[in-house]
C-alpha cells in the first residue's frame, strides 16, 4: 500500500503545489439548473478548501444542495461556474475521459443504496474499480481490502446474501480498494440501523486516521456527522455555519437553528 501522510502532518510543512495540503477546494461554484424565472441555484457560490487527511460532513435540509455539492467537488456533475481543485489538479475544463480516469483512479465512493451488481460476487465486485480502469485484478488487495472490513470470509458470496450493513461494507472496500485521496459519500449511513451505521463510520474514520485519506460525507444524521472533524452546513446552495468536533446535540442544534433561519425559502432565489 502506497505511503500516506497522516492527518497531523499535512498543513503547512512547504509542500509543492501538487502536493499541496489541500485535498479538495471550491471557488466560487455555482450550479444552476434551468433558465431564466424558473432558474433553480441549486449552488449559489460555494467557497471551500478541505485540508488532507480531514473528515469532513455537510449537513442541511432537503433540497439545500448536498447531493449538488457532492457531485460537483467529485466530478460527477460540472458546475455551472467556478473552478475545483483535487488535491491540487484543476479539473474544471478537463476532458470527460481525463475526469473518468481521475476519478477511477484517485477518489472512491459510497452511496446510499449500496449500488452493487448483484450478478458479480463480493470479490468482484470489489476489483471493480480496478477492472474498469484497466489495471491488474489484484485478488490479494481484494483480501486485504475485505479484511480491513471485517469481511474477509465472504469474498465468493453474492451482495444478495448479505445484511444491509454488509453490502455497505463491501461498498466500503470497494471504495478502498485503489487507496483514493478522497472519499465521497452521499448519506451512506441512511439505509442502515444504528449499530450498522456506526460500523461504516468506524471504517470512514479508520480510512481517514489509519489511511490518511480524506473523507467527505453528506448526512441528515447528526449522531453520523459527529464522527467527522468537522460539520458544514449549507442552506440555500451557501456554507452558512461551520462546527468542529461536535457532539450529536450540538450538531442538531445548529441544524435547528438552520432550518428555522431558511425556512420558507424553498422556492429559490429566482422565484
Ligand atoms: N437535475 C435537476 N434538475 C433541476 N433541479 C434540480 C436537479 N437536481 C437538483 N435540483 C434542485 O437543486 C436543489 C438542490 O438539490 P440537491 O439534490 O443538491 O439537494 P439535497 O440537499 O441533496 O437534498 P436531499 O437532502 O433531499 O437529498 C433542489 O432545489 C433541487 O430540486
Ligand atoms: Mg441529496
Amino acid at each position: 500500500m502506497k505511503v500516506r501522510r497522516g492527518r497531523r502532518q499535512q498543513v503547512g510543512e512547504g509542500a509543492s503545489a501538487g502536493e499541496s495540503g489541500v485535498a479538495v477546494e471550491l471557488r466560487g461554484v455555482r450550479r444552476q439548473y434551468g433558465r431564466g424565472a424558473g432558474a433553480v441555484h441549486a449552488l449559489a457560490g460555494v467557497d471551500l478548501a478541505l485540508p488532507r487527511g480531514s473528515f469532513t460532513a455537510v449537513m442541511g435540509p432537503s433540497g439545500s444542495g448536498k447531493s449538488t455539492f457532492l457531485q460537483c467537488a467529485a466530478g460527477l456533475d460540472r458546475p455551472s461556474a467556478g473552478s475545483v481543485r483535487l488535491g491540487g489538479t484543476e479539473i474544471t475544463g478537463m476532458s470527460e475521459n481525463k475526469l473518468t480516469e481521475l476519478r477511477r483512479s484517485r477518489l472512491g465512493f459510497v452511496f446510499q443504496a449500496f449500488n452493487l451488481l448483484p450478478s458479480l460476487t463480493v470479490e468482484q465486485n470489489v476489483l471493480l474499480p480496478l477492472r474498469l480502469a484497466g489495471q491488474r485484478q489484484d485478488r490479494r488487495r481484494a483480501a486485504a481490502v475485505l479484511a480491513q472490513v471485517g469481511l474477509a470470509d465472504k469474498a465468493r458470496r453474492r451482495p444478495g446474501e448479505l445484511s444491509g450493513g454488509q453490502q455497505q461494507r463491501v461498498a466500503v472496500a470497494r471504495a478502498l480498494v485503489t487507496s483514493p485521496d478522497v472519499i465521497f459519500a452521499d448519506e451512506p449511513t441512511g439505509a442502515l440501523d444504528t449499530g450498522t451505521a456506526e460500523e461504516v463510520l468506524g471504517l470512514l474514520r479508520h480510512a481517514v486516521d489509519g489511511l490518511g485519506a480524506t473523507v467527505v460525507m453528506v448526512t441528515h444524521d447528526p449522531s453520523a456527522a459527529a464522527w467527522a472533524d468537522s460539520v458544514l452546513f449549507l442552506a440555500d446552495g451557501s456554507f452558512a455555519d461551520r462546527l468542529d468536533h461536535g457532539s450529536p446535540a450540538q450538531i442538531a442544534a445548529r441544524m435547528t437553528a438552520l432550518t428555522a433561519r431558511s425556512g420558507g425559502a424553498m422556492a429559490g432565489a429566482a422565484a
